[in-house]
């Protein structure tokens, strides 16, 4: 199964999906995809250390249409078994693995002043997600950049659901009844956490969803710890957060 968490800049997504990955790793095999091409502290957050970016392992980034034009080739050099990618046949030194197991792979990065758009990095994404030839015991997390870069690029067409992080803000709201339209359209399935509430923050946020129309799967509360985990560059912390979220595989439909 291959889940996008997806939502506005700073909304939590980074820290849900390490919180879940944790949480589902009792139980699977799980697999995170870095696919944001700003953010720096993923492999911080999970404790491992930063693997080689997945587009170096296929000749580096080039331009949007050389890259689209290199679709089979990539294809070729990422799928090393007959039925497709699969995460433990990469070199080790793309997938980083944590004390729970966790695998860890990172897209690739911005990095340059003028080098660029990250679209060759959606891309890429595109072409390992909906190449992955994946076990039953097998989740893939993919952690994406804020906003909708990935919709243009079509990656829900890819994944098998689309988590969608809100927080206590209105254009979160805005931005997941999009990305439901786009989820529903595409028959995926579509959940939405509401992250960082806290005291009249809650009622207000789950009175707009209601008005707009968005139901909220499950609520996040605020957690000091998780946040200062964060502040001092440390594996992920949290307590409050860890017991609300519920990314079970009866909530995501998945068998156990
Ligand atoms: N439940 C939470 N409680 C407290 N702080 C949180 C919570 N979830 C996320 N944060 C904080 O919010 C900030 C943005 O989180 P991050 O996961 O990087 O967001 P995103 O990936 O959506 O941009 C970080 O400082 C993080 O520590
Ligand atoms: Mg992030």
């Amino acid at each position: 199964m291959k889940i996008m968490v997806c939502g506005k800049g700073g909304v939590g997504k980074t820290a849900l999906t390490v919180l879940a990955a944790r949480i589902l790793s009792e139980r699977f095999k799980v697999y995170v995809v870095d696919s944001d091409e700003s953010n720096m502290l993923l492999p911080t957050f999970l404790g491992v250390s930063p693997p080689k970016p997945l587009v170096e392992y296929v000749g580096g980034k080039k331009d949007e249409e050389e890259f689209e034009r290199m679709e089979p080739d990539i294809t070729k050099a990422l799928a090393k078994a007959k039925e497709g990618v699969r995460f433990d046949l990469l070199p080790s030194e793309y997938v980083s693995v944590s004390d729970e197991g966790i695998g860890l792979v990172v897209i690739g990065k911005v990095r340059e002043y003028g080098e660029g758009c990250a679209c060759p990095f959606n891309i890429l994404t595109k072409i390992l997600l909906g190449n992955l030839a994946l076990e039953k015991d097998e989740i893939v997390l993919v952690d994406t950049d804020a906003g909708v870069e990935h919709a243009g690029r079509k990656l829900e067409e890819v994944c098998d659901g689309l988590i969608t992080v809100v927080d206590p803000t209105l254009e979160s709201l805005e931005l997941a009844l999009m990305l439901r339209e786009i989820a529903l359209n595409l028959n995926k399935k579509f959940w939405v956490i509401a992250n960082k509430v806290e005291g009249e923050s809650e009622s207000l946020l789950k009175k707009e969803a209601e008005r707009v129309g968005l139901k909220i799967d499950e609520t996040v509360r605020f957690d000091q710890r998780l946040f200062l985990s964060c502040l001092r560059r440390k594996p992920l912390e949290a307590d409050i957060a860890l017991a609300d979220l519920k990314v079970t595989p009866k909530n995501l439909n998945i068998a156990p």
